[in-house]
């Protein structure tokens, strides 16, 4: 189950703030496909280079740099979550025309795909030249969630991701579609149990995403048993949104 939708009569609203964080920080003003410029300057330290241009296991794939940027943008700048509200209002809810409440990722994942490395973390039975093959089910997420994924620079070749078009098909990953987005579409997808991976990106272009994951509120109460005790219940991972 995949859905391209487009960002219709509105440009996509999320650039302009990620662009802003790197304008302030690194004074950094060109297109964000190029961020990766920054990598070679003396802007970032020895250290953060080198985690850069490693891969990662699904550990510590979050402690980039520009991760910690981006968390720092959305606790100090209520304005994030503003726009990041009224695009669920305006884009997401109209996909579930029968719940009146959303339940929703709290703060989006952002993802960094830099050229000769990989937006997540490597699996330890990941096939070769495949990173991070996997569903979100392996992972503990409820099975109604349904994600959502928001480019903040084009999706394309390996900086994108690949996926399977149908739930429990036998296709290798090596042959997995595509995804191809441009920045005022977004995705949906049930990659609860599709599975997906990343490649290493050798398009020379960084790719920057966000990914959230919704469950109608409806399916969430039905579940309360699955979610109360654990860290996706609602206060910690998600919230709700009317
Ligand atoms: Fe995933």
């Amino acid at each position: 189950m995949i859905q391209i939708h487009k960002f219709e009569n509105q440009t996509n609203p999320f650039i302009n703030g990620i662009q802003d964080i790197f304008k302030t920080k690194y004074n950094f003003n060109d297109n964000l496909e190029n961020l990766h410029e920054i990598l070679e300057t003396p802007l970032i330290s020895q250290e953060d280079k080198e985690y850069h241009k490693q891969l990662h296991g699904w550990k510590n794939d979050r402690n980039s740099i520009f991760i910690k940027h981006f968390h720092h943008y959305v606790d100090t700048e209520p304005n994030f979550n503003e726009i990041y509200h009224q695009f669920i209002k305006t884009h997401i809810f109209p996909l579930f025309p029968n719940e009146t409440k959303l339940v929703i990722q709290k703060t989006p994942n952002i993802r960094f795909s830099f050229p000769e490395t990989a937006a997540i973390g490597c699996d330890p039975n990941d096939p070769e030249n495949i990173i991070g093959l996997h569903s979100d089910s392996n992972f503990g997420h409820n099975e109604n969630e349904m994600n959502f994924i928001i480019p903040i620079t084009k999706m394309f070749s390996t900086n994108s991701i690949y996926y399977e078009p149908t739930i429990g098909s036998q296709i290798e990953p090596r042959d997995f579609e595509n995804l191809k987005l441009e920045t005022d579409e977004f995705l949906q997808a049930y990659f609860n149990k599709l599975r997906h991976c990343n490649h290493i990106n050798k398009t020379n272009k960084t790719r920057i995403s966000f990914d959230i994951r919704i469950i109608p509120y409806s399916k969430y109460m039905e579940n309360l048993d699955f979610f109360n005790g654990t860290k996706f219940e609602l206060g910690k991972y998600y919230m709700v949104i009317t």
